[in-house]
């Protein structure tokens, strides 16, 4: 870590008198210590104003163990007023931002008053202002910004919160728990008073105080409790909540019957606001959400929408036990309850939709965003060994790997034993601060199996690569297994991990699974498995339902996974096989090989006439990998190459099966109010078939998307439809853009979607157009939504930000600089964009290396821009 630590700091002897700043220091896993002093209890006293509110916190600490050490409580950016101990004026110093008072008894009360400014705060971390309405965001560590506090997970509180308000701007006050007081003070003011009787730690913290509106509905808990349920949100958004709604109950019920978890408090608030750094935050018993995840209706919001939305609720709600009862013991294990999380909230979209394709979008989304992370300079494990800025560890493979890593565990025990370890973890870990250890060891107990060759996947960074081949004998069929494990950074040497594959055999003849499916178990470097009973051609069906989160090369030739593609038993593998078969084609074209496009338009043609298969199934398995998924399958990414490639499989689809993806793009009406998993698959197949159809005669095209987008009743199809037309150059394109801001341009979220389908044309202008969007009155770079719809967006369009002339980089690596002064977290994670700058041709590796040291340059960096940028480069 020396390198990176140090690198952007004033050189010692440059510098003598300069103090090592703490601020780029990195924090290390193996480092950690139990608190020093406690906080049993925690009284908080808000005087609320958009510009400055007051804060006096009232602390009773207790030393924990035997030490002399002083009390030591984080702080960033507050005003200090007043300190006291046991009611009386104390010493204390300073130590950079932190505040350290002497203690000598091994209990005190501590007190503090400070004044923060919740208008002033751009970075949207601790108490800022949003649309005139105050709220926090406290996770990882923003409860410093509000109040002096030991600001860490392990240290878990009992609450009061009393906030006080003028009651015309701020009628609704919240915070978590049960309102136990409220009453009227003079000057129109008016105040209440929360308690939460169970412990937690700060990050957990939430307040809001502002002028909203409630959809109040309730749910009665399996032991017959009646829990009252709000979503508060500005009046005139209340038609748009009751899908969030209805979310949410259908969580707490899943929760009750998948897990045999129930809600425990008497309330349940969510709160959506419009500024907001990440998706939606699990604070105790008053979840904050990016309005993004709770509104939506039929006319503006996508069938995506609805099912992100479902997504999210469930998330954070079901974080009240893997999360909230459940804590973290420190930051490294922050995949303990998001890893875990995310594959809760995978199992319920799961089960509430269809699994097969629920399945194959998760994948995708770990294929584009983690694949690439584990195997670039950002490369890190489940459970990291160091950070910088935690914010940073936000991040794809402590969400996404860590959830596979789960779903392994459920794998390889079943769900019952699953079942009985998490009920253990739940039962003897309530109340306390856990590790990924704590939660292997409970399901080690409570199934007893032995699983700690599987805990190698929290501490070693990087994807297995397998390769598979299948040979034939008599009747008799051989599995020949190797697995590779690549350096990552600080990781040069890797062992082989145990990776659990589930594997069958289809007949090539019958398309019948002649060896069902087993699960085998990879632990060497080298393995075969044999497969008895063979009596005909044997096709290979490997790592189904994607048992593991690997990279795979099965040798399997064209007409084989044509024969896959059609009649393997399990979906995944079917879906998996077509992709292979256009991956194969995408990537000999990238690289100037001759290319069969004949075995792809025959697996396509089956597909969409097949009867078997249900349009949203249909539609993931004819969606043409995306470039990005393309450049990680090449040795030397060439952005052109590989575009041209897939435009030119695109259009053979197009030319040769035009009348099948015409019918597919018609099919049968749907209501646009029918959400039903049948209705989002033809809608999600209707613009599918539009999209290939317009790799073909874009004239044509033109005029079905204009036709789509004119007649929408429902925010998919609109825009399905002028998702296309924004890659196309026909007159059709400009009127849609017009007619969709003239209707939408007062809804925030549906002018994201203007922003973002433009970031995201396929066009050899696209860089002009976002730079001339950079400037629209209506881009506001201080609101994350609006800045990840233009910037985020564009970063990840792999054509245009890789454009030849380097414009695209100089693009993001300006918005990077600009949104740093504001909001580093946000700016933070725009940095991955150029992270695998060594993977590309010459000269667009040299010009994304020059970003990335433009960027390190800047004076005045923060910490959290400072990390990805500096471990991007090293
Ligand atoms: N605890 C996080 C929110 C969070 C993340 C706060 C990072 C502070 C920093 C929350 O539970 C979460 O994971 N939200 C996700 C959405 C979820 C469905 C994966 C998010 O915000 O993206
Ligand atoms: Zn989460």
């Amino acid at each position: 870590m020396a390198d990176v630590r140090t690198s952007n700091l004033p050189d010692a002897e440059t510098a003598p008198e300069a103090p090592l700043s703490p601020t780029h220091m990195a924090i290390r896993r193996e480092d950690y210590r139990p608190p020093d002093w406690l906080v049993p209890e925690i009284s908080l006293k808000f005087d609320l104003g958009i510009e400055t509110t007051r804060v006096r916190a009232t602390l009773s600490v207790e030393r924990n163990g035997q030490h002399d050490r002083p009390l030591n409580l984080d702080g960033d950016g507050l005003e200090l007023v007043a300190v006291s101990v046991n009611g009386q004026p104390a010493e204390h110093q300073m130590d950079g931002p932190a505040l350290v008072i002497d203690i000598a008894a091994d209990r005190a009360t501590v007190e503090t008053e400070v004044t923060i400014h919740p208008s002033a705060n751009t970075k949207l971390m601790g108490l800022y202002a949003s649309n005139g309405m105050l709220c926090t965001q406290c996770e990882a560590e923003g409860f410093r910004r509000i109040t002096f506090f030991p600001d860490r997970p392990d240290v878990l509180s009992k609450y009061t919160v009393r906030m006080e308000g003028n009651a015309a701007a701020f009628p609704i006050l919240l915070s978590n728990g049960n309102r136990v007081a409220e009453g009227k003070g003079g000057d129109g003011r008016h105040w209440a008073e929360y308690e939460d009787p169970f412990p937690k730690p700060c990050y957990l913290f939430a307040l809001v105080a502002g002028d909203l509106k409630a959809n109040r509905d309730s749910f009665t808990t399996m032991s017959g409790r009646k829990v009252d349920l709000a979503i508060w949100v500005r009046e005139a958004d209340l038609p748009k909540t009751q899908h969030a709604m209805n979310s949410l109950k259908l969580a707490m019920a899943w929760d009750e019957k998948v897990y045999g978890r129930e809600y425990d408090l008497d309330q349940f608030n969510i709160v959506a606001v419009s500024d907001f750094n990440m998706g939606a935050m699990e604070n105790k018993s008053l979840n904050i959400f990016n309005s993004a995840y709770v509104l939506a209706d039929q006319e503006t919001a996508t069938d995506a929408d609805f099912d992100n939305i479902a997504r999210v609720v469930a998330h954070e709600y079901f974080h009240n036990w893997s999360g909230d009862r459940v804590t973290c013991r420190d930051w490294f294990q922050l995949s303990l309850k998001e890893g875990f999380t995310v594959f809760r909230d995978q199992s319920f979209s799961a089960d509430v939709g269809s699994p097969a394709v629920k399945r194959i979008e998760d994948v995708r989304v770990l294929r584009a965003a983690q694949f690439p992370e584990d195997q670039g300079p950002l490369a890190h494990p489940v459970r990291p060994d160091s950070y910088i800025e935690i914010s940073n560890f936000y991040t794809a493979t402590v969400y996404n790997k860590g959830a596979e890593l789960i779903r392994m565990f459920h794998t390889v025990l079943g769900a019952e034993k699953f079942r009985k370890g998490t009920d253990l973890y739940f039962e003897r870990h309530d109340g306390e601060a856990a590790t990924c250890d704590d939660f292997v060891k409970a399901l080690e107990d409570a199934s007893g199996t032995d699983l700690s060759a599987f805990k190698i996947w929290y501490s070693q960074a990087g994807t297995p690569k397998v390769k598979a081949r299948l040979d034939h004998e008599g009747s008799t069929a051989t599995l020949h297994l190797e697995q590779h494990e690549d350096p990552t950074p600080r990781q040069p040497n890797k062992q082989p991990m145990p990776i659990p594959l589930k594997t069958a055999i289809i007949g090539e003849e019958s398309g019948a699974e002649i060896c069902p499916e087993r699960l085998i178990v990879l632990d060497q470097p080298k393995q075969s498995f044999r497969f008895e009973n063979v009596s005909e051609t044997p096709l290979l069906s490997i790592n189904r339902n994607f048992s593991a989160p690997i990279m795979i090369t099965a040798e399997r030739r064209p007409q084989e996974l044509d024969k896959l593609a059609q009649a393997d038993t399990d979906a995944f593998a079917r879906y998996e096989a077509m992709q292979e078969l256009m991956m194969a084609a995408l990537t000999a074209g990238a690289r100037g090989e001759p290319v069969d496009c004949d075995t792809v338009i025959k697996a396509i043609s089956a597909t969409l006439k097949s009867n078997a298969l249900d349009p949203a199934f249909k539609a993931e398995a004819i969606l043409v990998p995306s470039d990005t998924l393309v450049a990680e399958r090449m040795d030397v990414v060439d952005p052109d190459a590989i575009h041209a490639s897939r435009d030119r499989l695109r259009k053979a689809i197009a030319d040769a099966r035009g009348e099948e993806l015409l019918a597919a793009h018609r099919s049968d009406g749907v209501s646009g109010d029918d959400l039903s998993p049948k209705a989002k698959g033809i809608r999600r197949l209707r613009t599918v078939a539009l999209g290939l159809l317009s790799a073909g005669d874009e004239a044509t095209a033109a005029e079905l998307a204009k036709a789509q987008f004119d007649r929408a009743d429902n925010m998919t199809d609109r825009q399905g439809a002028l998702g296309v037309l924004v890659s196309l150059d026909a007159p059709q394109r400009q009127e849609a853009l017009d007619a969709f801001y003239n209707r939408f341009h007062d809804d925030a979220l549906v002018l994201d979607k203007w922003f973002a389908l433009q970031a995201a044309a396929q066009r050899r202008d696209t860089v002009d157009q976002v730079l001339k969007l950079a400037q629209h009155p209506d881009f506001v770079i201080t609101n994350p939504n609006r800045l990840r719809s233009l910037a985020g967006m564009f970063g990840g369009n792999h054509w245009a930000f890789h454009s030849a002339d380097g414009r695209g980089y100089k693009f993001l690596a300006d918005m990077i600089i600009a949104a740093d002064k504001l909001n580093p977290q946000v700016a933070a994670r725009m940095v991955p964009a150029f992270g695998r700058w060594r993977r590309f041709e010459p000269k667009r590796s040299a010009m994304m290396r020059e970003a990335l040291e433009r960027i390190a340059a800047t004076p005045g960096l923060s910490r959290d821009v400072y990390e990805q940028v500096s471990k991007s480069l090293a």
